[in-house]
């Protein structure tokens, strides 16, 4: 007879706070997760022959021609010509430049796929652009779209100091490229606000990712407090606070 392990009790919140000091992240930061779960939700969504828009995609398309099935025609919208023009040379096939925020009637009901990468944190109002990039899908279209909750740690100290003291900050203790820092509003960035939001749509799926202590990496003591009160919303799926969250919404 087959006898089946119990699962292993998850380690007390000490124990996961003295890890991290240690330097030993929980086992969901063992994978650039915040990539992986919009490559794995993007994936899903390809086939031959779609129209993709990639809003806020500037100079960094989400996905390069190699990584696009065949007959796919990629579109790049973002408010920042500049950002746009930065991106390889041929990687576009209709470039953009427009407010996400501002309805574009020559864009209504044109594209099968929405993808956006850390967008959503930077526009305002939220409501306004998700109307928008919705009439932009045809009938049975799909967003994709991962950005930065507003209860993280990160987010909260972001919106208290000024934005060129963020990207002070961001590029001497993390290395970030001061040029690749965009001013943050985190409007209605959580899971509750969401729902109410995309509550027009005919499915959506919202994946929270409690993956907000790398922000912390150069101040290890912070990063195992940070951690431990992480740990205990992760295990409660207190959803509104996620660092990030990964929406699919069809329309
Ligand atoms: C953090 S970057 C992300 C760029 C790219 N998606 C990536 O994955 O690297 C944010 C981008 O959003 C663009 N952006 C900010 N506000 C916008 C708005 N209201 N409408 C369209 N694009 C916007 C910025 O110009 C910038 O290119």
């Amino acid at each position: 007879m087959a006898v089946s392990a119990a699962p292993a009790p998850a380690p007390g919140l000490l124990h996961v706070v003295r890890e991290a000091w240690g330097g030993v992240l929980p086992a969901r930061y063992d994978e650039p997760r915040t990539r992986v779960a919009l490559e794995q939700a993007v994936r899903a969504q390809l086939r031959p022959g779609l129209r993709i828009l990639d809003v806020g995609s500037g100079a960094k398309p989400f996905l390069s021609p190699d990584e696009r099935p065949d007959g796919v025609f990629y579109a790049g919208l973002d408010i920042s010509e500049a950002e746009l023009l930065k991106a390889p040379s041929g990687w576009y096939d209709q470039l953009q430049v427009a407010d996400a925020g501002a309805r574009d009637d020559a864009l209504v009901g044109s594209f099968d796929l929405i993808i956006s990468n850390q967008v959503f944190e930077h526009v305002k109002p939220l409501d306004a652009v998700l109307e928008n990039l919705r009439s932009y899908l045809a009938p049975g279209g799909t967003m994709v779209a991962k950005f930065s909750g507003a209860f993280s740690i990160f987010a909260i100290v972001n919106r208290l100091i000024p934005h060129r003291v963020a990207v002070w900050g961001l590029h001497r203790f993390l290395g970030d490229d001061p040029e690749r820092i965009f001013p943050a509003h985190y409007d209605r960035c959580w899971d509750s606000a969401l729902r109410r939001m995309l509550a027009g749509w005919s499915e959506t799926r919202i994946e929270p990712l409690y993956m907000g202590a790398e922000y912390l990496s150069f101040l290890r003591p912070a990063q195992a407090l940070y951690l431990g009160a992480e740990e205990w919303w992760a295990r409660r799926d207190l959803r509104d606070l996620a660092a990030y969250y990964v929406v699919t919404a069809t329309r």
